[in-house]
């Protein structure tokens, strides 16, 4: 999704800019641009596609200016093409903008009427127009503040002036951002992981604030453009490698980590010499709690559903489920006793970050599940547990769900063991499961030969289902999602038992359709709707796990047995094979994995 990187120094930026964007591609984008101040005069430049076409434009090459902007774009508003990349400018004013202005056509209209011209179809350019009208009678700092009161919807804005050669201006609601600081010389990021590179000092702006950046220093002010104080912060100074190493792809690399995410998980929740769960601070007393709501997107909505399974199979507590697109607008019943937390990855994604600001509104009791723990969501929780996945790269999440539903797991575990819902033994026992389970992922990703064979067929078909029932359905839902959005093959993820209610109907001879059932309280249900399938000519791919009794069913195409474990723990194996399935469809497609088309990794629009 879209990025901004600004940088004010006493040296050329221009490279540095464009090292900081290349850190950005990560978060998937469509074009890109930058634009400088040298001599009185704005310079800019923007490219289709990577920052790499960027970097090689000779204009860039030679581009000086001790004073900068970049951006990379994610297209809401208009085209992915150039004229349509930030930064977009004005004579005297240069834009770069993450978020939406939504009341952009109004301010169009209200904009031409006044004699501005517009090039392009963004809702971005509206921003620059109405700074160029406000200054004509506003100083900086005021017409700062005109502006962003005449804007609704979400922004993180970085702005250069063609009169101010020592000036930088951030401004944030909704979208994030933050401030760093390095030696005569003062950033602006959309992303403290793009800002690490230059700098451990952060400050980050909160909803409603502004920032002037200059190379000595940064001043920040409130929605009024009245000045306030902001406490710099340091984060570690290590930076975290992201190379693919060996690998084709951050994706493949990311799959083959899991058994480490979650040895890591273990090590920094799991108690060994006490048989317990550490989880420390937590600010609630155990019966001011009776509901718990888990709230994410996309995959992070998945882990919420998986997390239900488990909450209702170890605790007595109430369990709602939501997505947070969905429960931000709602009318909800806000209770007291309900714990709601939030799941997710970046810990930015816009829906997911307004749902907790609902809550918080409401002052209810908040807690996120997140891997980037300088998040926004994460700052803005009561309590944060964080997921030690390290840095996910590839857009579709694969170690951030196994690190995801690893924590939801121990959340659940734990609040049963202190409810006394959950005998001391049984819990020792999952306990000592859990130990083993890094181990059983790690045999269970040596299936590639069998998975690569198999994902033509899957190539080859117009669509495909992936049927679970109980702890398996949320983990049919995933595998689905990871096929779609990395080979673009249609597929369904349903539970088993709903087939006949409606989409039996779409299975046709030769249908690849995968079925997940483990050997767990639901097999037998499971196999029989199996059965259902494969008597319609779907060709059933059963991933079931090792057992000594044997498969109760004939005419099945292929089998993948996964190692065994506790019915509760299955969940984290059946899930390799399907992230394998959707990487190697992708790869003999010749997709782009790590960068699917129209996805991004951080999505911080609504
Ligand atoms: C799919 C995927 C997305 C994210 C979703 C939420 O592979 O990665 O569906 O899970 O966009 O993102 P986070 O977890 O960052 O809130």
């Amino acid at each position: 999704m879209c990025g901004i990187i600004g940088i004010n120094s006493n040296k050329s930026v221009s490279a540095s800019i464009i090292n900081s964007l290349k850190k950005l591609e990560y978060r998937g984008y469509d074009s890109a641009g930058i634009a400088t101040l040298h001599a009185g005069s704005i310079n800019e430049v923007k490219s289709e596609g990577r920052v790499d076409n960027l970097e090689k434009n000779s204009v860039v090459q030679n581009m000086v200016g001790t004073i900068g902007i970049g951006h990379v774009r994610w297209a809401t508003h208009g085209l992915p093409n150039s004229i349509n990349a930030h930064p977009h400018s004005s004579q005297n004013v240069s834009v770069v903008h993450n978020g939406i202005i939504e009341n952009s056509t109004l301010l169009k209209k209200f904009l031409v009427s006044k004699g501005h011209k517009f090039k392009s179809q963004t809702d971005t350019e509206v921003i620059v127009h109405l700074i160029t009208e406000n200054l004509k009678t506003e100083n900086i700092i005021n017409s700062i503040t005109k502006t962003l009161k005449s804007l609704h919807g979400s922004f993180a804005l970085g702005i250069i002036f063609k009169d101010q050669p020592d000036l930088i201006i951030g401004a944030r609601r909704g979208s994030p951002l933050a401030v760093g600081y390095g030696p005569n010389e003062n950033y602006l990021g959309s992303d403290s992981y793009a800002l690490k590179s230059m700098t451990n000092k952060i400050t980050y702006l909160s909803d409603g604030e502004f920032c002037v950046i200059k190379k000595d220093h940064v001043e920040f002010f409130n929605e009024d453009g009245i000045k306030i104080n902001k406490k710099v912060l340091e984060l570690s100074s290590e930076e975290e490698k992201y190379d693919k190493g060996d690998y084709k792809h951050f994706m493949a690399k990311e799959i083959e980590e899991q058994p480490t995410t979650l040895k890591n998980g273990i090590k920094e929740y799991l108690d060994t010499s006490n048989n317990d769960i550490n989880i420390f601070n937590f600010p609630w007393k155990i019966n001011e709690i009776s509901t718990i709501t888990l709230i994410g997107c996309g995959t992070a909505y998945h882990s919420c559903l998986m997390a239900k399974y488990w909450f209702e199979e170890l605790t007595t507590l109430n369990v709602n489920v939501d997505i947070a697109s969905e429960f931000r607008y709602r009318k909800n019943r806000f209770k007291k006793d309900t714990l709601y937390v939030f799941v997710s990855q970046s810990g930015e994604t816009a829906d997911t970050y307004a749902a907790l600001s609902l809550c918080k509104s409401k002052e209810m009791k908040t807690c996120s599940v997140v891997n980037v723990i300088e998040s926004s969501i994460a700052r803005d929780s009561e309590f944060v547990l964080p997921i030690h996945c390290g840095i996910e790269i590839g857009v579709a999440s694969t170690k951030a769900f196994l690190g995801q539903i690893l924590i939801l797991y121990l959340l659940a575990l734990k609040l049963g063991f202190l409810r006394k819902d959950l005998k001391r033994e049984l819990f020792n026992k999952k306990l000592k499961d859990l130990k083993e389970l890094p181990d059983l992922v790690q045999q269970t990703l040596s299936i590639d030969n069998k998975i690569q064979t198999i994902s033509k067929t899957f190539n080859d078909a117009k669509g495909s289902m992936f049927l679970g029932r109980g702890f398996s359905y949320p983990i049919a839902l995933e595998g689905a999602l990871k096929l779609k959005e990395l080979s673009y093959i249609h597929a369904e993820g349903y539970p088993a038992g709903e087939m006949k209610h409606g989409p039996l109907a779409l299975i046709e001879e030769g249908m690849p359709v995968v079925v997940l059932a483990p050997r767990d309280d639901y097999y037998k249900k499971t196999i029989s709707n199996m059965q259902e399938v494969i008597a319609r000519g779907a060709k059933v791919l059963l991933i079931t796990n090792k057992s000594k009794d044997e498969i109760i069913s004939e005419n099945i195409w292929e089998t993948i047995e996964v190692e065994t474990t506790g019915a509760d723990l299955l969940p984290f194996l059946l899930t390799v094979p399907l992230q394998k399935l959707a990487y190697y469809s992708a790869l003999k497609k010749g997709y782009d994995i790590d960068k699917p088309r129209n996805l991004a990794k951080s999505v911080t629009v609504e």
